[in-house]
């Protein structure tokens, strides 16, 4: 099971490049930058890595993105990222990235997109991996800065495959964003959004329909209202789950408490995925591993999470065809 597990192709569909700072990089980058890490090791920087819910995470995760100034910096995280993942048999993945947390620190979008971009091209000819790009607004911020982030991202619209929803969710709903998600789809920009993460149930309505999200990102809170599951299932719009993302911020007691079987048992078109692995103990392996193990899973579990994983990128019909 293990090697069928680690060896099958599959799609990630929901991974924060920055979330992906493993702790060695974030130091030797800090040490570049002459920035002054509130940790003195990489184990200690490890130690710091438990969370009580998504806000003492984000908490930890924005202060970690401060190392990130340049351009080299961005190609470096996204480089490692897409090497691991490589390793791990994704062969697409649909990475987010959070304009905001850099523009504001006065960093330019230029910088940041032009050292991810060209990781991403890098991962195509040398590793075989294609890559995508979304990029989130964070709802923390306001209406004004979000769609400052989204007249920045013009220039390279060819490059961003879509736009999402991340950062502290609740008592910040979905709905809030509809003009900004109106004006990107105008652009041409497909949707996502994170909602029913830690929130409740009606942001995942109110992400389908104020924001049109064709995908919604975690979305376990779906299981507690069976008319939305039974839309979710209707419109077939997939979930990208984060089983070691919900246990490390406590959505979850336990793996084994994690409702993924049950929500592929009533049909939902659920995908597996790290989040931030680096800061939640694993990439997309060890997430399917896990949940594996917990709530044993077969082999037709698994393969329909493979699966799932293709159907659900934005690829055309005639990109998926090739990524098998
Ligand atoms: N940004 C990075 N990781 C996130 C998560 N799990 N939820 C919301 N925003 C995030
Ligand atoms: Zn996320």
């Amino acid at each position: 099971m293990n090697e069928f597990i680690c060896g099958m192709p599959k799609a990630e569909l929901h991974v924060h490049i920055e979330g992906t700072l493993e702790p060695q990089l974030m130091v030797a980058i800090a040490e570049r930058n002459k920035i002054k890490l509130p940790y003195k090791s990489v184990e200690d920087v490890r130690r710091a890595y438990t969370f009580e819910d998504l806000s003492s995470f984000l908490e930890i995760y924005y202060s970690g993105i401060q190392v990130l100034l340049t351009e080299q910096d961005f190609y470096e995280i996204t480089w490692n990222y897409l090497k691991k993942a490589s390793s791990q048999h994704i062969r697409h993945t649909e990475m987010f990235f959070d304009p905001q947390a850099h523009i504001t620190r006065g960093i330019s979008f230029e910088s940041v997109f032009i050292g991810i971009l060209g990781a991403m091209m890098d991962g195509e000819k040398k590793l075989g991996i294609s890559a995508r790009l979304i990029m989130c607004f964070q709802r923390c911020m306001s209406v004004a800065s979000a769609m400052e982030a989204l007249l920045l991202s013009l220039p390279y619209r060819e490059w961003i495959i879509g736009v999402g929803l991340d950062s502290y969710e609740v008592g910040y709903p979905p709905k809030k964003f509809a003009s900004v998600f109106a004006r990107a789809r105008q652009e041409g920009f497909l949707t996502v959004a994170h909602a029913g993460e830690e929130g409740p149930s009606e942001y995942i309505w109110q992400a389908l329909h104020y924001l049109k999200a064709l995908r919604i990102d975690h979305g376990t809170a779906c299981i507690q209202d069976m008319q939305l599951v039974a839309l979710l299932k209707a419109e077939s719009i997939p979930l990208t789950v984060c089983p070691l993302s919900n246990i490390k911020l406590h959505i979850f007691d336990s793996l084994k408490m994690h409702p993924l079987k049950k929500m592929l048992d009533m049909g939902l078109h659920v995908t597996i995925n790290s989040d931030d692995p680096a800061y939640f103990g694993g990439y997309i392996n060890e997430n399917l591993l896990a949940v594996q193990e917990a709530l044993r899973l077969d082999h037709n579990d698994i393969y329909r999470l493979a699966r799932n994983s293709f159907q659900a990128t934005f690829q055309t019909a005639k990109e998926k065809m090739t990524l098998l």
